[in-house]
């Protein structure tokens, strides 16, 4: 069988990510200080797969390549592939013909996060070599997603957000197929939401007697497309590390559970109680940093808690005199309470920027 490729999708409208991504692509929101998109990289690397391209929107590609480069630093190979406008998973597939060529390919949606990585779904389809191999995870709410009807791993039918899920089994954001995925595309029309779907190309090869298997993920899967699953994909990955101290912690400070401090970090009179990240160039003085929070580059914290967030970037949180939470700050945003009567709030917040004062 001819080598795999990889085509990551870092395309897309990021409407639920707003208003992040009025100005950043979401596949390089870090989660544990590293970009998103990062993992998708190291996990097809980790399987093989080092021929990569990666589709990018217009408005933010500029950005992931800048960002991931061409690929040598993960041992891969990288094309980017630009797609005018997003017009479906299907429609992404299609843009990226030419580079795909007649190979077989692991299609990686740019924004998820796999536990266990690629490797096994990768053998399993070198094996058996089916037209399509599907990832699928048990899930709460089968009538939000894309569905499978199954005859042992074999797919019968895939069905969009049903009323009545014929099983609990949702599609996951990867998915390995041979070049016949090409001649399905190209017959779909847009669905009624004006994009085409993949889905709907899937269930082709499936009426069209090929064969489309599936495997159910084994460790966790996080679509980080909004903020609160973007908050659980943090807290699974921090949960993972390995305690790494090489920032400086003065006398007064206490770090507890596992913490990674990048070198450059400080931790001035404070406590760090982990799982937490802090990058470079941090400054956290006179703070408390909770469990499941990522401080970013240049981050200063001071006077202030912090828990269960992301911090990107260069931003300042400073005298807040309540905690922060269930938050994600993006690039150098100042986050600030000044002591003074009558408490009011004064503020300079971007389009659809979201606020709780609670
Ligand atoms: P989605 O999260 O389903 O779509 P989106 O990015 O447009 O976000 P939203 O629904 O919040 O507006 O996309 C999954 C991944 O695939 C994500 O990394 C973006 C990428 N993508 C493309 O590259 N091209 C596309 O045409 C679409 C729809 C998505």
């Amino acid at each position: 069988m001819q080598d795999l490729k990889g085509l990551i999708l870092s395309g897309g409208a990021g409407t639920r990510l707003r208003p992040i991504t009025h100005t950043s692509a979401k596949q390089l929101v870090p989660v544990a200080n590293k970009p998103v998109l990062f993992y998708g990289i190291e996990a097809l690397v980790a399987a093989g797969v080092t021929e990569i391209g990666i589709i990018i929107a217009p408005e933010t590609g500029g950005e992931i390549r800048e960002a991931a480069g061409d690929g040598s630093r993960f041992g891969a190979e990288i094309t980017y592939i630009v797609q005018d406008e997003p017009a479906g998973l299907a429609h992404a597939v299609l843009t990226a013909a030419d580079f795909i060529g007649d190979s077989p390919f692991v299609m990686y949606l740019g924004d998820n996060l796999l536990r266990d990585g690629l490797s096994g779904l990768v053998s399993t389809f070198r094996e058996d070599r089916p037209e399509a191999l599907i990832l699928l995870t048990p899930v709460e709410d089968p009538s939000s997603y894309g569905v499978a009807e199954l005859d042992g791993e074999r797919i019968v039918r895939l069905i969009e957000k049903p009323k009545d899920p014929p099983s609990n089994l949702a599609l996951v954001g990867v998915y390995l197929f041979s070049s016949s995925i090409f001649d399905a595309a190209r017959s779909l029309e847009p669905s009624w939401r004006g994009e085409l779907e993949i889905t709907e190309a899937i269930q082709k090869l499936i009426d069209d007697g090929q064969r489309v298997q599936s495997e159910v993920v084994r460790g966790w899967w996080k679509d980080t497309g909004q903020l609160a699953d973007m908050l659980d994909a943090n807290r699974l990955v921090l949960q993972e590390l390995e305690t790494r101290l090489q920032g400086e912690i003065d006398e007064e400070s206490r770090v507890e559970g596992k913490v990674v401090l990048e070198p450059g970090a400080r931790l001035i009179r404070s406590v760090v109680r982990g799982p937490a990240a802090i990058a470079a160039g941090a400054v956290i003085e006179d703070a408390y940093i909770g469990p499941y929070t990522s401080i970013g580059e240049e981050v200063v914290v001071r006077r202030s808690e912090v828990e269960h967030s992301i911090i990107l970037f260069g931003s300042v949180v400073e005298d807040l005199g309540t905690r922060l939470e269930a938050s994600l700050l993006g690039r150098n945003v100042k986050l600030t309470r000044h002591e003074g009567m009558p408490k009011t709030l004064r503020l300079l917040v971007g389009d659809r920027s979201e606020i709780e004062i609670v």
